[in-house]
């Protein structure tokens, strides 16, 4: 039996740096911890006593088969975070329940496939000028753009190709993502663990590195403290990990924008002893399982 089967894809077998150093503290707290990647037929999970889901990118463009793929491994060992959760927060339609709780999220119009829209109408109702379109099911600022309402010939063209395809989510811009960017709060078994500020580059709303943003590590704010506590609570019990990500609109008012359950990066190398944390976590969560275990035998023979 193996201990920690850390869930990634094909696209990085052995992980990427930031998850390694994760890794390595499971390795370095007597666990026998490795990479796996989700898809790969030949896996046997039930060989694993708990699966850590970190690194499953790939998911966005299969989500059935990934969540068919979670159910699979919940039903023969543990796994974190949970199916019911990773269904629940792959799809930005968590949002809408969020809002019904009570959380700040940003304005959003959602979308369903195959639903015809005016942009220029939904701006023009919602007293938006500016617009964001994002797919209901994405990472990495996938198909993500901008819609001015002066000029939408091409935005409305392009809106109408996304949800041809797939549900979508057009939202209000959030302009202070231009000086402020977007803070992350990270969560640790359900605990505050650290935060992170990407800005985007000039001329760009996109944080993600891959546009050209900008990581630094930063102390947030009581006010976005209060947020993202308020997401957690609000969100399913006992989340392993969890990033809430925040905006902040032009007045200054912030706002939920994304609460990541499935495949967050923590970015541990800003924050060497949450590496650590998240490893004390899982190796709480294995004391868990084996306690668990004792608890049943005993009612068995009792
Ligand atoms: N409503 C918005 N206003 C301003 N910027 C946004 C808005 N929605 C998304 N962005 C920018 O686009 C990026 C990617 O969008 P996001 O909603 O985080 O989706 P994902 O991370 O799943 O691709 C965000 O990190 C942010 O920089
Ligand atoms: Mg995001």
């Amino acid at each position: 039996m193996m201990d920690v089967a850390v869930a990634t894809d094909s696209t990085a077998p052995g992980l990427d740096p930031d998850n390694a150093l994760f890794l390595v503290e499971l390795a370095r707290r007597g666990l026998d911890a490795r990479p796996v990647v989700w898809d790969d037929a030949a896996v046997d999970w039930s060989a694993f006593r708990l699966c850590v889901v970190r690194a499953t990118w790939d998911y966005v463009l299969r989500r059935a088969e990934f969540l068919a793929w979670a159910e699979r491994v919940a039903a023969v060992t543990r796994l974190g975070n949970d199916a019911p959760t990773l269904r629940w927060a792959s799809h930005k339609s968590y949002l809408r329940d969020l809002d019904e709780r009570g959380v700040h999220i940003v304005p959003t119009q959602f979308v369903d496939r195959g639903t015809p829209l005016s942009l220029a109408e939904l701006m023009d109702a919602r007293g938006w000028r500016e617009a964001v379109v994002k797919p209901a099911v994405s990472a990495s600022g996938r198909e993500t753009f901008k819609a001015a309402r002066g000029d939408l010939a091409s935005a409305q063209e392009r809106f109408e190709r996304l949800v041809a395809a797939e549900d979508a989510l057009v939202q209000a811009y959030m302009a202070g993502v231009t000086d402020s960017g977007e803070v992350s709060l990270v969560y640790i078994a359900g605990v505050y663990s650290h935060a992170l500020r990407r800005r985007p580059a000039a001329g760009d709303f996109r944080v993600q590195g891959l546009y050209g943003g900008s990581i630094e590590r930063v102390r947030p704010r009581t006010s976005e403290l209060l947020v993202a506590d308020r997401v957690l609570e609000a969100g399913p019990r006992g989340p392993l990990y969890a990033r809430v990500d925040i905006l902040e609109d032009g007045a200054g008012e912030l706002r939920l924008n994304e609460y990541e359950l499935v495949e967050p990066r923590l970015h541990f190398a800003l924050c060497r002893e949450a590496a650590a944390r998240f490893a004390d976590a899982v190796c709480g969560a294995l004391r868990g399982t084996k306690e668990a275990r004792v608890r049943a035998a005993a009612q068995e023979q009792a």
